[in-house]
């Protein structure tokens, strides 16, 4: 019975970290971003004058095309980190 208590807990623990968990990895991001986003531009688009995404949902929009055009499939959380790179570098969204 004890040690049951002691496994919950541990569980418990386990759960609270994981959400405390930053939401996103910019570096890792970043690597992401130069072997695979490069290609066709480089990050000379995210700041030129005339811009052409100003908001998150825009940014997430474009990133589906140009993902899509790397054909390459990335996962839930590599989208996540490159995403938080191009916000924390360049967009600045809230
Ligand atoms: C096959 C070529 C290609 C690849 C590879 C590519 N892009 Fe793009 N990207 C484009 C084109 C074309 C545009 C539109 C440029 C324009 O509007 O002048 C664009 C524009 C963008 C914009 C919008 C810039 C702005 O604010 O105006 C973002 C953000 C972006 N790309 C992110 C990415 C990311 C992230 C990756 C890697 C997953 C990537 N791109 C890979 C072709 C590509």
């Amino acid at each position: 019975m004890r040690r049951l208590l002691i496994v919950s807990l541990a569980l418990g623990l386990l759960a609270a970290t994981a959400q405390a968990a930053p939401p996103g990895d910019a570096a890792a991001g970043e690597r992401l971003h130069a072997a695979n986003c490069t290609g066709c531009h480089d990050t000379g688009v995210y700041t030129r004058k005339d811009r052409r995404i100003g908001s998150l949902e825009a940014l997430n929009l474009q990133f589906e095309t140009c993902a899509h055009m790397t054909k390459k499939t990335f996962t839930p959380s590599e989208v996540r980190d490159m995403t938080k790179f191009l916000n924390d570098r360049f967009y600045h969204f809230k």
